[in-house]
């Protein structure tokens, strides 16, 4: 059992926060060139994407000899739709640096995707040395990657269904259409799997998951509270993620 060590870093606004988080996966890449970087999508995360282009395009880091591993995938969705996280992540941050895209990994995500694809980016991640820096965004229903509430503690790389909470707060990157209602995800297992993870969580909207996140133990209800097993966490909060009163 691993004793459990969180750090909460609180922020005035979303910028700030996300400019530290920039700020530290920075100082990683700095002191480790070839490390292997967890990545995740969503809107909060766009911000800290922009700042570590920023830093490259002032040649203050390189991504030449980093590795990354997405934590999740749109079942069904081609890696060229505009919605798949392989393009968002181009647009957003592999075609801005010198990242090599041949070691940037996401899961692969056709519909009928079966166990061994979920076994075989588990295989890939290891194969990689492991994940020395996890970012994680969390849902406002408390999901990371796209574990939703119910997922077990120890689960893996696989297909889930995804949540109504989460279709419907991802609608918004789909222009009016119909968000994918399947994905593949990292599992809260591969996540804790990491050295380190960072979670950066802005905005009213997810001060309850991030209360619930360090409320009692783990709890399926909120599967980000399993955060609290790992012994390296640090969250990044701006003030109003922060808003809801700790309960310890
Ligand atoms: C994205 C991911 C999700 C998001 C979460 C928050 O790769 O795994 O867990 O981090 O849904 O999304 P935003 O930032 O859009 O609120």
């Amino acid at each position: 059992m691993q004793t459990s060590s969180s750090q909460r870093h609180i922020f005035p606004t979303s910028d700030a926060a996300a400019q530290a988080v920039a700020a530290h996966i920075i100082s990683t890449v700095k002191a480790k060139p070839n490390a292997v970087l967890g990545l995740a999508t969503g809107a909060t995360m766009e911000p800290v994407y922009a700042h570590l282009i920023a830093a490259y395009k002032r040649g203050d880091v390189r991504f030449s000899d980093v590795s990354t591993f997405n934590l999740d995938e749109y079942a069904g969705l081609a890696p060229s739709d505009p919605g798949s996280y392989r393009s968002t992540m181009d647009r957003l941050f592999f075609d801005h640096v010198d990242i090599d895209k041949t070691k940037t990994f996401l899961p692969e995500a056709s519909l009928d995707a079966s166990a061994a694809a979920g076994n075989d980016y588990e295989a890939m991640i290891i194969q990689a040395g492991g994940i020395d820096l996890q970012l994680l965004g969390i849902g406002r229903n408390g999901h990371i990657g796209f574990n939703e509430p119910g997922s077990a503690i120890d689960s893996r790389t696989r297909l889930v269904e995804l949540h109504e909470d989460t279709l419907a707060a991802n609608a918004r990157f789909f222009d009016g259409g119909k968000v994918p209602g399947s994905a593949i995800t990292m599992g809260i297992g591969t996540i804790l799997s990491a050295r380190e993870i960072v979670v950066l969580a802005t905005g009213a909207a997810k001060a309850d998951a991030v209360r619930d996140a360090h409320c009692g133990s783990f709890s399926p209800d909120c599967p980000a509270s399993a955060l609290q097993t790992h012994n390296h966490v640090l969250w990044f909060l701006d003030s109003a993620a922060a808003s809801t009163r700790f309960a310890a």
